[in-house]
């Protein structure tokens, strides 16, 4: 499974692309209002740093002006990757720019059916979100089990699962053991995957031994 890191925070993704773990980010509208920077210079710099994917979001709802904004957005560098909602003129909108050779990436899809849609218009990726649904009460990976299994069923399916709205490690693992293809993971969250206490215990055991020895290795 391939990690996409969702933020806007081009530090963060500095450190983590530098660090090898990231194969690609994700923003939307909201983790870009949080930087108060104008989105063409945000996924400009982000563009820069990172070679793979970079979704970049329209915020217009309607089909014509998506693809106004979808144009745009694309034009900022080379792997931008248009994000348009799991609407009607959404998955038109994925549709006709994904014809005209962009890839696009299928957001707030939250069932199965949706995928199918967005797999049909031709998208790149399909975002399940997975803590929203998780925040009604009901089990979010379910969808991407979902996606994966008629996925797996459909040689024409196209599109790569991209497991979103992730907010937990288990998440994560559950999100490889459904066999998504990609989690996009807050980067909080990626850097606990590192973390456990037992691997902490140890190693402060094994130094401190270590110390008793006098011994250097170089
Ligand atoms: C995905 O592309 C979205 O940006 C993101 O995963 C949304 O996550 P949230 O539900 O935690 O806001």
């Amino acid at each position: 499974m391939k990690f996409f890191v969702d933020t806007a925070d081009i530090a963060e993704i500095r450190e983590l692309a530098a660090a090898g773990v990231i194969d690609g980010v994700t923003t939307n509208p909201s983790l870009i209002a949080k930087t108060g920077r104008p989105i063409r210079d945000v996924i400009k710099e982000i563009c820069d740093a990172i070679e793979g994917p970079v979704s970049a979001e329209v915020t217009a709802i309607e089909f014509d002006r998506m693809l106004v904004e979808g144009e745009r957005l694309a034009s900022i560098a080379a792997n931008v990757a248009v994000k348009v909602p799991s609407t009607w003129d959404g998955f038109r909108a994925c549709r006709a720019l994904s014809e005209r050779g962009l890839k696009v990436n299928v957001t707030l899809c939250f069932s199965a059916n949706q995928a199918l849609l967005a797999a049909k218009a031709g998208a790149a990726y399909i975002s399940p979100f997975v803590g929203r649904l998780d925040d009604l009460g009901l089990d979010g990976m379910e969808v991407v089990r979902e996606i994966r299994a008629i996925s797996n069923n459909d040689p024409s399916f196209n599109t790569e699962i991209l497991a979103s709205s992730i907010r937990t490690p288990l998440h994560v693992k559950q999100a490889a053991m459904a066999g998504a293809d990609i989690a996009t993971v807050p980067p909080g969250v990626l850097r606990n995957l590192a973390k456990h206490p037992l691997t902490d215990k140890g190693l402060a055991s094994f130094l401190a031994d270590w110390g008793k020895t006098g011994q250097e290795i170089v």
